[in-house]
């Protein structure tokens, strides 16, 4: 019988002092029923490891809910939120069940149809090239070093989303520390530094709010024909959306473009840097790229669990 009390799969301390919890997983695989774990400073939960569990959960939206969040919190941190201040004020899209998650989703679709996607094209390529040209530039034509994780994993998505979401070039380092302070927020090396956690929190929600008011005002006084025009001017039942409904919407896409596509980026390269036969057959077949970027996707998992709880109505 397993002693898996769950602190290993969700504790971000727990990675890095014990790395990826793979047996642990494994072994929950192999269980014919769902293990409870009761890890301390957590709430209890049943972790789902199997991928056709997860579908049929990911099914019954009705009774598997999002509006208590998506992520096991720390007793600190649920009382943070609790409060309701600063970043917990604001209403995301991904914490919301059907059916006002419908209404909110129907804002983004015309931007993410395969069609909407292809049209941030032109941004990701611009991106892409002038961050490669510039370390070509740097080792004057010839062979040299980078840091890929911050270089390039984090600075090229970041040109990509603030582009797409209209945050002019010159905020992109504020926004940076503001996305790491978000998911950093009991990472020492990260972290807001504030007089508590929960002024942190209250802080960080009010530069949150600023650098976004001003983009969502110039978007609404001369709407374009971009995804930032869409988020500021969306209307959910005829209405346009309230204020901190628009905030999140921002947040939720800046943050969960940002940290998912800078993980898999970070994540593929050191992965084909540690298998250096499979980077050396990529680099001579680009036409494997497509199925590359999917199997990269898979092998970081960028986001390693979402929360659920079970309705009891
Ligand atoms: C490797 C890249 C990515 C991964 C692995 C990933 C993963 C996920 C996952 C697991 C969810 C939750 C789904 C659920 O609740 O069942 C999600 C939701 C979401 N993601 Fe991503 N994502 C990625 C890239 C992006 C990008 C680039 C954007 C925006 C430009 C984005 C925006 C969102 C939004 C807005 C939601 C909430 C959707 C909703 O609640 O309907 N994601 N993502």
């Amino acid at each position: 019988m397993t002693d898996i009390n769950g602190l290993d799969l969700i504790s971000p301390r727990a990675y890095t002092e014990r790395g990826i919890p793979h047996e642990q997983w494994s072994e929950l695989r192999r269980l014919d029923r769902l293990h409870f774990c009761e890890p301390p400073g957590y709430d209890s939960f049943y972790p789902v490891v199997r991928h056709k569990h997860i579908c049929e959960i990911s099914k019954q939206p009705d009774f598997f809910l999002n509006r208590y969040g998506i992520v096991l919190e720390t007793s600190e941190q649920k009382l943070i939120l609790e409060s309701n201040q600063g970043i917990g004020q604001m209403r995301v899209i991904i914490a919301m069940d059907p059916p006002e998650h419908r209404e909110f989703r129907k804002v983004a679709v015309p931007a993410f149809t395969p069609r909407g996607v292809k049209r941030f094209d032109p941004v990701v390529n611009e991106s892409a090239r002038n961050l490669v040209d510039s370390l070509v530039e740097r080792a004057s034509g010839g062979e040299g070093e980078c840091e890929f994780a911050t270089e390039i994993a984090t600075a090229h998505p970041l040109r990509v989303l603030s582009t797409i979401l209209g945050v002019p070039q010159e905020l992109e380092p504020q926004i940076l520390r503001l996305t790491n302070e978000l998911f950093g927020a009991d990472d020492p090396d990260l972290q807001r530094e504030a007089e508590d956690r929960l002024k942190a929190v209250q802080e960080l929600g009010m530069e949150f709010f600023q650098l976004f008011s001003g983009i969502i005002e110039d978007r609404r006084a001369n709407p374009r024909d971009d995804l930032a025009s869409l988020l500021a001017n969306g209307r959910v039942n005829g209405e346009l959306m309230g204020p901190m409904e628009t905030l999140g919407y921002y947040l939720i896409t800046f943050s969960a473009g940002h940290d998912t596509t800078k993980n898999a980026l970070a994540g593929g390269i050191c992965a084909l840097a540690q298998n250096p036969g499979e980077f050396e057959k990529l680099k001579r077949n680009p036409e494997l790229i497509p199925s590359a970027v999917e199997e990269i996707v898979r092998w970081t998992s960028p986001v390693n669990y979402m929360k659920r709880v079970p309705s009891t109505t």
